[in-house]
């Protein structure tokens, strides 16, 4: 069976961007592939980060992944940290990897420029993400548009690493992107891409009034300045949020009363609020759920750090062989 990886930053709680833009496609990649989900707490280091929130931020972002509907039954949920092999292996494929290749990768381009000093971890990001999933010989890469360019240089690294060290039956499979179906989803204020820093979005685990709250006084279609004045769907960041979150049926009727000024914004939103939180209200529950068990979560978390590094420990005994190091053969 074809091999699923994928990642995301532990930046603590899910919202709807990621929920959109990622989770809810892996949620539904475990009816037909083999699935490892991973909170990349490594690559934080890649950036200014706060030591005293890592831990809570990772354990967060694992509950949000299980609560969303990832099953740690079918599925391997796991912190990147947990698994020691991650940094082993990027350390291997830097002699495969050029440096000229790194810098110019849009990602550390974009970034880099905004900094006095770069750290080297920035420019090396994207082979730990190459790491990631050649660790565990994952063929395919849910990932958004703005990761086609490091899951092309997994490739790349996969190959030349193929090349050098097993060129007869590669021992790498070089993974391919399963681009995720939802496009970019703006943020609350029409201007940001989503984001909890910025206060533009909303948690998978926010309440009917908070759902509300801020939707309330998000940004619509600007031609819609009264009651009176018609609006076009498609010019509003909440007409995109309905087709993601309401029925066809009630697509439909926003449709219509939007361009009719048969209903006022505020109408309108009262809808999607209603969607929202009937689509969040089993993730909720199970949220709670798994909130009143900690030591249930903690052994799922051991449990996806235990699977994930038996599958680990294979490709290094695999990669290390054909890289010539020295087994380790004599008893303690
Ligand atoms: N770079 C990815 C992002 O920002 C996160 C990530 C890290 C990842 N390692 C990965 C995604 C491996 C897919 C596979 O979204």
């Amino acid at each position: 069976m074809d091999r699923v990886f994928s990642g995301i930053q532990p930046t603590g709680e899910l919202h709807i961007g990621n929920w959109l833009g990622a989770v809810k496609n892996w949620v539904a990649l475990q009816d037909q592939y083999e699935c490892l989900y991973c909170a990349v707490d490594l690559h934080v280091l890649t950036a200014k980060y706060d030591p005293a929130a890592l831990a809570g931020r990772t354990r967060e972002m694992l509950v949000s992944l299980m609560a969303a509907g990832l099953d740690p039954e079918r599925s391997i949920i796991f912190a990147q940290s947990h698994v020691p092999e991650h940094t082993r292996l990027m350390w291997f494929f830097t002699h495969v990897t050029g440096v000229g290749e790194l810098e110019r990768m849009t990602q550390f381009k974009d970034k880099s420029q905004r900094m006095e000093r770069v750290p080297a971890g920035l420019l090396m990001y994207p082979v730990l993400q190459a790491a990631d999933i050649l660790l565990y010989r994952a063929n395919r890469v849910p990932v958004g548009e703005d990761q086609v360019q490091h899951l092309e240089l997994s490739r790349e690294i996969a190959r030349a690493w193929n090349a050098e060290f097993s060129a007869e039956a590669p021992f790498l499979p070089e993974p391919q992107a399963l681009l995720t179906p939802a496009r970019r989803i703006m943020g609350l204020d029409g201007e940001a891409k989503m984001s909890k820093s910025l206060g533009n979005t909303i948690g998978i685990f926010d309440s009917a009034e908070q759902i509300w709250e801020k939707l309330r006084p998000a940004k619509t279609d600007p031609a819609r300045q009264t009651k009176k004045d018609p609006g076009t769907p498609e010019l509003c960041n909440l007409f995109t949020l309905h087709r993601h979150f309401s029925s066809a049926e009630t697509v439909q009727t926003v449709d219509r009363n939007c361009r009719t000024a048969g209903w006022g914004c505020i109408d309108c939103k009262r809808v999607l609020s209603e969607s929202i939180n009937s689509e969040f209200a089993p993730i909720r529950a199970r949220g709670e759920a798994l909130r009143a068990d900690p030591a249930q979560v903690d052994r799922a978390i051991a449990r996806g750090a235990e699977r994930a590094r038996a599958i680990a420990l294979d490709t290094m005994a695999g990669v290390e062989r054909r890289m010539g190091f020295l087994p380790m053969t004599g008893q303690g």
